[in-house]
C-alpha cells in the first residue's frame, strides 16, 4: 500500500559545540553532512520497514553558516519512492535564541536503497505526495535519479528521456 511523506518525517534537533566546528567559529561541513545522512537514514527506514544504505548524496547546498551554539534542526522527508530506492529530501533550520524564530539554512537531497541482509535491493512501498511542496518534489525527483546516474556512470545521457525534457521542452 503507498504510503505518505509524513509518515516517514524524521526531526533532529541538536547544539552545535565547539569540537564540531571549522576555523571560523561555524558548524564544520562534513559533520552537517553526517547528520544530515542519519535523519534521512532514519526517514527511508521509516518508509520502507527495511535496512537501507546510501546510495549517493545527490545535492548539498551550503547557503548559510551555522555558528557554534546554533541550536540545528534536520527535517528529513521521503519525497520519492521507485523500486528499491528513495528520494529523501533534507531542511536544515537553525533557531535565534531570543525570539525563536527559526530560518531555513541549508537542504539536502539523498537517496537511499532498501536492501535484505544480504545487500540485495528489495521492492518498497509506493508515496503518495499531499501537500503542494510535496507534489513540486515528487515531480522532479525522476530528473534527478536520471541525472545521478548520468553522473556515476550508471546511466547513458541518451537513455536519460525525463532529464532530456528539461532541455528539449
Ligand atoms: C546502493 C546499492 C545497494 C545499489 O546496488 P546495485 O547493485 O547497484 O543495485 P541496482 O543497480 O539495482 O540499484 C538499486 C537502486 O538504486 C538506484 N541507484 C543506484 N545508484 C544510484 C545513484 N548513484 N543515484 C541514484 N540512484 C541510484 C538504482 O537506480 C536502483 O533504483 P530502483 O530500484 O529504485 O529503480 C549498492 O551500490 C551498495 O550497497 N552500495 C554501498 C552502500 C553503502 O555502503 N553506503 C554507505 C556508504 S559508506
Amino acid at each position: 500500500m503507498a504510503k505518505t511523506p509524513i509518515e516517514s518525517l524524521t526531526i533532529l534537533t541538536d547544539i552545535v559545540l565547539p569540537g564540531e566546528s571549522n576555523p571560523l567559529g561555524n558548524l564544520f561541513g562534513g559533520e552537517l553532512l553526517a547528520r544530515m545522512d542519519r535523519a534521512c537514514s532514519i526517514a527511508a527506514r521509516r518508509h520502507s520497514h527495511a535496512i537501507v544504505v546510501t546510495a549517493s548524496v545527490n545535492h548539498v547546498a551550503f547557503n548559510n553558516a551555522i555558528p557554534v551554539g546554533s541550536v540545528v534542526t534536520i527535517e528529513a522527508k521521503v519525497s520519492r519512492a521507485f523500486k528499491s530506492s528513495m528520494e529523501i529530501y533534507v531542511d536544515v533550520w537553525i533557531e535565534d535564541r531570543k525570539s525563536q524564530k527559526r530560518s531555513k539554512v541549508n537542504e539536502g537531497i539523498y537517496t537511499f536503497v532498501a536492501v535484505d541482509q544480504s545487500g540485495k535491493p528489495i521492492t518498497i512501498p509506493q508515496l503518495t505526495p499531499e501537500t503542494a511542496l510535496e507534489k513540486e518534489r515528487y515531480e522532479g525527483a525522476l530528473r534527478r535519479k536520471q541525472l545521478s546516474l548520468i553522473l556515476s556512470g550508471k546511466m547513458k545521457p541518451a537513455d536519460a528521456d525525463e532529464l532530456r525534457k528539461l532541455f528539449i521542452g
